[in-house]
């Protein structure tokens, strides 16, 4: 089902006492406005404080990654199921990190993704080109191969699944695709699904979003949300973005 939606993606940054001022001022400013869903994903020592701030809250919360495996000898690895123990209701996988710098391949964050919706969390899956690849005029035939990948891996669950587009030359950088970019993919992704049988999949936008370039992206017939990393630490900027 398509929904807006703005997640926050932590990254690997925070600790107690930022954290709780971050999260009290989700908990206190965010009521539930529609049409957006907001949620953020931490790191996952933080997951137990995360639901105690936001338990009764309409914000939603999540982790960065999960074990492809359900259980066992997989040292410092943390599982979905054990994700889902702390009310987590979304898991990001194949973030571009993981995918470069952990040598996670299409097939493995497919297999992450299953072992999220067995659980019962919602896969946030992520797609993204490298620069070169998008020189190279390659855009369209890596984010097809990454999502074909999922299809593969889950037939008809990757309903259950939201994507995330995500250009690795825009993440961080505060180079952010221009919408008509962003748009030209997700139609791209979009069609993809739909031959696969599930055109109404949530696809969220990420890299160097910001309150102020949020409200453009959003603007486009295919981009339904956003998936925030470095504005997502500032309260301000993030509930800027959810509001855009
Ligand atoms: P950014 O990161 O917003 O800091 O570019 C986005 C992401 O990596 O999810």
């Amino acid at each position: 089902m398509r929904i807006g939606l703005v997640v926050g993606n932590w990254k690997m940054n925070g600790g107690l006492a930022s954290n709780a001022k971050l999260l009290a001022r989700l908990a206190d400013d965010w009521r539930g406005e529609v049409p957006r869903r907001l949620a953020v994903c931490v790191p996952a020592p933080y997951l137990a404080q995360t639901q105690a701030a936001l338990g009764d809250s309409p914000v939603a919360w999540g982790v960065q990654d999960v074990s492809e495996h359900a259980a066992g000898a997989y040292t410092g690895e943390v599982s979905a199921a054990m994700a889902a123990e702390f009310g987590c209701r979304y898991a990001i996988v194949g973030h571009s990190e993981r995918r470069r710098l952990h040598g996670e391949s299409d097939l493995i964050v497919a297999a992450k993704a299953g072992a999220a919706l067995d659980a019962g969390l919602v896969p946030i899956a992520c797609v993204g080109e490298a620069l070169a690849e998008r020189e190279r005029g390659e855009t369209g035939r890596v984010v097809t191969r990454q999502v074909d990948a999922l299809v593969a891996g889950l037939g008809d669950r990757v309903r259950e699944c939201v994507v995330a587009y995500e250009p690795v030359w825009a993440i961080g950088t505060g180079r952010t695709a221009t919408p008509a970019e962003a748009e030209d993919v997700h139609a791209l992704l979009r069609k993809r699904l739909a031959e696969a049988g599930t055109g109404d999949v949530t696809l969220l936008y990420g890299g160097s979003v910001k309150a102020a370039n949020a409200g453009s992206l959003f603007a486009m017939p295919d981009v339904d949300g956003a998936l925030v990393g470095g504005a997502s630490l500032d309260a301000d900027e993030f509930l800027g973005i959810a509001r855009a």
